[in-house]
């Protein structure tokens, strides 16, 4: 038997991203985002209601993603409840600190290490912001041997959707187009 549970936005894993944008006078901000992700190999889908965020990037016509991690969940978490419309020290009270990204006018958030950089496409049906990827950052710290993300070193956090709860990302359980083929 299967229980109907009618329209929900259940997806699993789903990302915790963490949007950063500049105001109009260079100052950074960051907010939680867990409606989203990837939808070609350079694009991106955010879907966002109005936040200091949107007023960013329509401003500026980019913005950064970076993935939320174990380490850094709280000052996460913070940046989805506390808007930088009325927190003049929301950046300094998550302990996030930002460079420029090279490629578009966005924050990168220093101590998040994996971090999407990316210029706006458009807007579609009011509040899915489009964007295209231009270029990833990573910090070293995170890069295994091959010189590539290693999941052994990176925590990414989850968002269960249904009870609210930050998850870690698992164990490796298989090679992808590869273990399929036993029963080709
Ligand atoms: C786990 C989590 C997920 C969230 N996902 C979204 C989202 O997908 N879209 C959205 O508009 N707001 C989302 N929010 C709410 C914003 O992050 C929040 O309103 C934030 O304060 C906006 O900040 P800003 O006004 O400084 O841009 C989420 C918050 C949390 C905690």
């Amino acid at each position: 038997m299967r229980k109907n549970f009618g329209a929900k936005p259940y997806l699993y894993p789903q990302p915790v991203m963490i949007i950063g944008t500049y105001d109009e006078n260079g100052k950074a901000n960051a907010m939680n985002a867990a409606w989203g992700g990837i939808v070609g190999a350079d694009e991106i889908i955010i879907d966002m209601s109005s936040h200091k965020t949107t007023d960013n990037i329509m401003l500026h016509k980019a913005f950064t993603v970076s993935v939320a991690d174990a380490e850094h969940m709280t000052a996460c978490d913070y940046v989805g409840l506390v808007s930088g419309r009325k927190e003049e020290k929301k950046m300094e009270k998550a302990g996030f600190t930002t460079t420029e990204s090279e490629f578009v006018h966005a924050p990168i958030i220093n101590e998040l290490p994996l971090t999407l950089e990316c210029r706006l496409k458009k807007v579609i049906d009011g509040g899915k912001y489009l964007g295209r990827i231009v270029n990833v950052s990573i910090d070293e710290r995170v890069l295994g041997e091959d010189g590539e993300l290693s999941l052994e070193k990176f925590s990414p956090i989850i968002f269960d959707t249904v009870h609210a709860g930050y998850y870690r990302l698992g164990e490796r359980v298989g090679n992808a187009f590869k273990d399929g083929a036993a029963l080709k």
